[in-house]
């Protein structure tokens, strides 16, 4: 589907990493249209704007490779240009500033102090906290520019030209431990730029039904529909764009989603409206595709060739390849744009395009997306409007591949080992060290759960001890001892006690409001068994806005109580954990 758009205000320049998409989110929460662009987008391309950001990424300028930007881009009439981190040591490094390779870096807190009154401070008096995340450090302004702001390990924490609209941060105004970040940004947009409000997801509503009025015309659509807020809202869109004789939506139950799943989807669909929705049920063929599959990626490889078989016979089972029908997406906006952070959203999602049929229509255009140009946040605001319940818009982010991958895998017995910290559990869980992901064991520390001094041990035990990805503590159950790896793969027993157990956790958060504060809730069964109970639960609750990185969250004492009671009532389940490893370097998921 194109859309004819006016320009945006505001172009995110991405120097690389999950910054820019940040950036970009919160200049439109400050109701101001912004989009991003590769970082070497050429001036003539960004003519119009009212400004530019350069964001902030990994790289230093001095290495070969890194993100160059157009340097033209700091003289384009009309554009004020703001470089944050890595965007203003290139700005600096462009007009002849001196930066000066950092050896150990400052990552973290850091106390900013002002330099007088520059209008993109403004509101910021004396002392301020900012989050600092970087290597490299401006030494000396380039040419004409003032520092305006410094910390003390950084002299030029922020800097601005004399007499053109250039200025630059060395901190991350967008991150949420940023004291001012949000007025730092609203100074730029409206008293430096001009910018007008312009950006408000819900008022979009009115124009994107139009615009797949416009696109479907006599076609009708067909969505495969996965019960995750991205498809729904876009699927709700174009039902109230045709009407529900024109809107067909298949979900694929595939025995690996959690309990009630189906019938709350379905019940969901029929409360908006939808009144061809088909329930295609592949559950005993996804459990025959993963019999006695141990590694999580040939999980993940199996499942995804599962999902095409079962599009494969659907499209090719109606007359859905005829020019009479077009195919809904619910893609967003980072999925559109090449950049680190949609890298997984590539990954996760390649099944979808590995289906002909899918190809096919991709390949002829007919492919609508009303949702292509919205971040989740944004896809929230704009189901709100079309009445979709907020239980439904507010549900965690739950994995494709479902709780297969919550499920973990052992083809043989093995003792757990006692070392000087605790215990080595012999399940392969995933990590992230740098930028690759690593199987490695698990370290069960001695200690209390509700211990706050253990989540920040936990990343001094990983570094510390190479065997091991995660570290976790026990809640109740089994003492270590007993403890025993077990033989397990992903059946259907199994994935009913996970269920069960998965159900239970929910219940009580939800009961106990703990749910609504935190990002996502894995609860994850691991072959660690003892007498005649083969499995055991880890606890995985995290805070995170996207999902890139991700902080393990405490469970208030009263409810881990309450959690191990009815998790241990449960048949099969020898001990209840919590995983107290932030991300890096665990992952949010288990596999
Ligand atoms: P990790 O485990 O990498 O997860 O920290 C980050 C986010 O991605 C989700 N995730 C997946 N989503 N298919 C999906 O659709 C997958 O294979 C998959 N693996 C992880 C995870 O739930 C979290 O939100």
């Amino acid at each position: 589907m194109t859309q004819e758009r006016k320009a945006p205000q505001i172009t995110v320049l991405d120097a690389g990493g999950q910054y820019c998409h940040l950036i970009a989110r919160k200049i439109r929460e400050l109701g101001v249209s912004a989009e991003v662009r590769a970082s070497d987008t050429s001036a003539g391309e960004l003519r119009g704007r009212k400004g530019i950001v350069i964001s902030g990424g990994p790289a230093s300028v001095y290495e070969a490779g890194s993100p160059r930007i157009d340097p033209r881009i700091l003289h384009l009439p009309g554009a004020a240009v703001l470089g944050i981190c890595y965007g203003l040591q290139i700005m600096a490094h462009e007009l002849g500033g001196e930066v000066i390779r950092g050896e150990k870096g400052e990552y973290g807190m850091a106390v900013l102090r002002t330099a007088g009154s520059h209008p993109l401070l403004a509101g910021l008096n004396g002392e301020t906290r900012v989050w600092m995340s970087h290597r490299d450090r401006v030494e000396a302004p380039p040419p004409d520019f003032i520092s305006i702001a410094a910390t003390t390990e950084c002299p030029v924490a922020a800097m601005a030209h004399t007499t053109l609209p250039l200025f630059g941060l060395q901190f991350h105004p967008e991150v949420v431990h940023t004291e001012h970040g949000k007025e730092i940004y609203a100074n730029f947009l409206f008293r430096i730029c001009g910018c007008e409000r312009d950006w408000d997801p819900r008022g979009r509503v009115l124009e994107i039904e139009a615009d797949i009025r416009r696109f479907a015309g006599d076609r009708n659509v067909f969505f495969f529909v996965s019960g995750g807020v991205d498809s729904t809202v876009a699927f709700t869109l174009c039902l109230r764009a045709l009407g529900p004789e024109r809107v067909y939506g298949v979900y694929v139950d595939t025995g690996l989603m959690r309990e009630g799943e189906t019938e709350f989807v379905e019940n969901v669909f029929a409360k908006l409206g939808a009144a061809q929705f088909h329930v295609e049920d592949a559950r005993a063929r996804f459990l025959g595709a993963l019999e006695g599959v141990i590694e999580p990626e040939e999980k993940r490889k199996r499942i995804g060739e599962e999902f095409v078989a079962v599009q494969e016979r659907i499209l090719s089972g109606g007359d859905f390849l005829s020019g009479r029908w077009i195919l809904g997406q619910g893609t967003i906006y980072p999925d559109t744009i090449e950049s680190g952070g949609a890298a997984k959203a590539d990954v996760i999602k390649t099944h979808h395009n590995r289906v002909a049929g899918i190809q096919m229509l991709i390949d002829e255009g007919r492919i609508v997306e009303p949702l292509s140009s919205f971040y989740k946040d944004e896809v929230r605001q704009a189901g709100g409007e079309l009445g979709i319940p907020r239980e439904f818009l507010d549900r965690h982010p739950f994995p494709g591949p479902g709780l297969a991958i919550r499920c973990l895998c052992s083809e043989s017995e093995a003792p757990v080992e006692r070392v000087g910290d605790g215990w080595i559990l012999p399940v392969r869980s995933v990590g992230v060290q740098g930028d690759s992901r690593s199987y490695r064991q698990v370290l069960l520390v001695d200690g209390a759960p509700g211990d706050p001094g253990l989540h920040e041990r936990a990343t001094t035990l990983v570094n510390r001890e190479v065997r091991v990805n995660r570290v976790i503590v026990r809640g109740g159950g089994a003492a270590p001892e007993t403890l025993r790896r077990t033989r397990g793969t992903v059946t259907k027993d199994r994935l009913d006690r996970l269920r069960a157990a998965d159900a239970v956790v929910r219940r009580l958060a939800a009961g106990q409001d703990f749910d609504g504060g935190i990002w996502q809730f894995p609860v994850i069964l691991i072959p660690i068994g003892a007498a005649d109970r083969p499995d055991s639960i880890v606890l995985r609750p995290v805070h995170s806005v996207d999902g890139m990185t991700a902080e393990s969250v405490s469970i208030p004492a009263p409810l881990m109580t309450a959690f191990c009671q009815s998790l241990l009532a449960l048949p099969g389940i020898a001990a209840v954990f919590h995983d107290l490893t932030h991300k890096p370097p665990g992952t949010i998921e288990w596999e």
